[in-house]
């Protein structure tokens, strides 16, 4: 099959980068970047780390509202499919890139497959909760990652095309863990980044939720952040630039013992997280990673789209919002102080990750969508 996939941000090029070498192997991929994401550290960086190919057509659409880039989006998408003519466009989970590549083919006939179909926040005051109802209601092939997610599609009356697939990020942090468990990977990430980090003395955090850049809840996780951090425990946290520009917008200036370092790569993301105490975030990516890795994570949102990392019993996991007392509470029962260095030591001893076959089953749906097998997903 003759596959479009659309990215443009951080997270969906670290899931093409799960899926394009089988994606490229059983079908001919076109390789289209939005470019909603354009610094070095929140793009460029990750095509040479992760071995993504250079897109066929960079589009350099970022910056602007919502309206504007998705609009601007359209404009340029339109005409290149048309001209490019593909069996499917392929779009990754709930970004304005999503949106206007999932809208651009569904107007123009051409089926689109939609990779973590399914996710539900139930809170449309989310940009992306509204993009991800869209891809789906437009969408033939949806490859749901979870089962909560196929009994949403369920309820909104979508049943056909849809594929339970797992979880694609979970075959990349899979392929990447064991270059992450050794306390030397961490000692390597320390020194670049000219910070004294050891084993379980430090937290990791990211934030970068667009309810999260207000000055009101800015002010409020960015005393969180401070009342979590200790002088023998500091608080690093991989700044989204979005977010840096909101905080200086708002000139709010992040307490002592918040350490700021740039967005980083997929793998010392992933090195930072699994050597913390814990972790704190709104990134759905960093949440899922963190419950893989079996850090304690504290979730600075109010609900998930992912609900099997903050349900059950052996969750790690925790929604606390912005609640400075109840993130104190649930950091001090998770991570507590004294035992957290023994923690993340065997933690990282006794990773081991395996992957979801997840990118296997996406491309095997759509080969037998293609006319040669059989397959669960519904063709065209
Ligand atoms: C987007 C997605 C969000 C996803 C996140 C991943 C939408 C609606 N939101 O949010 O679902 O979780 O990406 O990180 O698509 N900026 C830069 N440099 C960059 C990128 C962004 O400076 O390389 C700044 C710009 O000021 C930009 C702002 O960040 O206007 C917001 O970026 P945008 O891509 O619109 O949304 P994100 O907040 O990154
Ligand atoms: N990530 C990264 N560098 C960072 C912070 C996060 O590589 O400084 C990775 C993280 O490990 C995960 C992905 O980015 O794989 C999550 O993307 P993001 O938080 O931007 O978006 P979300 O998942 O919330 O849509």
């Amino acid at each position: 099959m003759r596959i479009v996939s659309v990215v443009g941000t951080r997270p969906q090029l670290i899931k093409a980068a799960a899926l394009q070498p089988v994606l490229r192997r059983d079908h001919a991929e076109i390789f289209v970047d939005t470019g909603q994401h354009y610094d070095e550290a929140m793009a460029g960086s990750f095509f040479d780390e992760l071995g993504l190919a250079r897109p066929d057509y960079s589009l350099g659409l970022g910056g602007g509202g919502h309206g504007e880039q998705t609009g601007r989006m359209l404009i340029a998408l339109e005409p290149l499919l048309g001209d490019l003519a593909p069996d499917a466009v392929l779009v990754y989970g709930d970004t304005n890139s999503t949106l206007a590549g999932s809208l651009a083919a569904a107007k123009m006939g051409i089926p689109v497959a939609h990779v973590e179909a399914g996710l539900r926040s139930f809170d449309r005051r989310m940009p992306e909760e509204l993009n991800r109802i869209v891809a789906d209601h437009l969408a033939t092939w949806l490859f749901a990652p979870t089962s909560a997610a196929v009994s949403n599609l369920a309820s909104e009356g979508i049943s056909g095309g849809v594929t339970e697939v797992g979880d694609l990020m979970l075959d990349l942090a899979a392929r990447m863990s064991a270059t992450l468990r050794e306390p030397a990977a961490l000692a390597e990430v320390a020194e670049r980044l000219d910070l004294k980090l050891l084993p379980g003395r430090y937290l990791f955090a990211t934030v970068h939720r667009a309810e999260n850049r207000s000055p009101e809840a800015m002010a409020a996780w960015a005393a969180l952040l401070g009342a979590a951090a200790t002088a023998d425990r500091p608080v690093v946290l991989a700044l989204h630039p979005g977010t840096a520009a909101a905080l200086s917008g708002a000139g709010i200036r992040l307490p002592d013992g918040v350490l700021v370092v740039e967005p980083q790569g997929y793998r010392t993301s992933l090195t930072l997280q699994l050597h913390a105490a814990a972790v704190l975030t709104d990134s759905g990516g960093v949440q899922r990673e963190a419950a893989w890795l079996g850090v304690p994570c504290l979730v600075l949102r109010t609900s998930t789209e992912w609900v099997e990392t903050v349900s059950g019993g052996d969750t790690s996991s925790v929604l606390v919002g912005l609640d400075r007392e109840m993130a104190a509470r649930e950091l001090a029962a998770r991570a507590p102080i004294g035992t957290s260095e023994e923690r993340a030591a065997e933690r990282a001893r006794n990773l081991s990750l395996k992957g979801a076959g997840t990118a296997d089953r996406i491309s095997a749906v759509l080969a037998g969508a293609d006319g040669t097998t059989g397959a669960s997903g519904t063709a065209p």
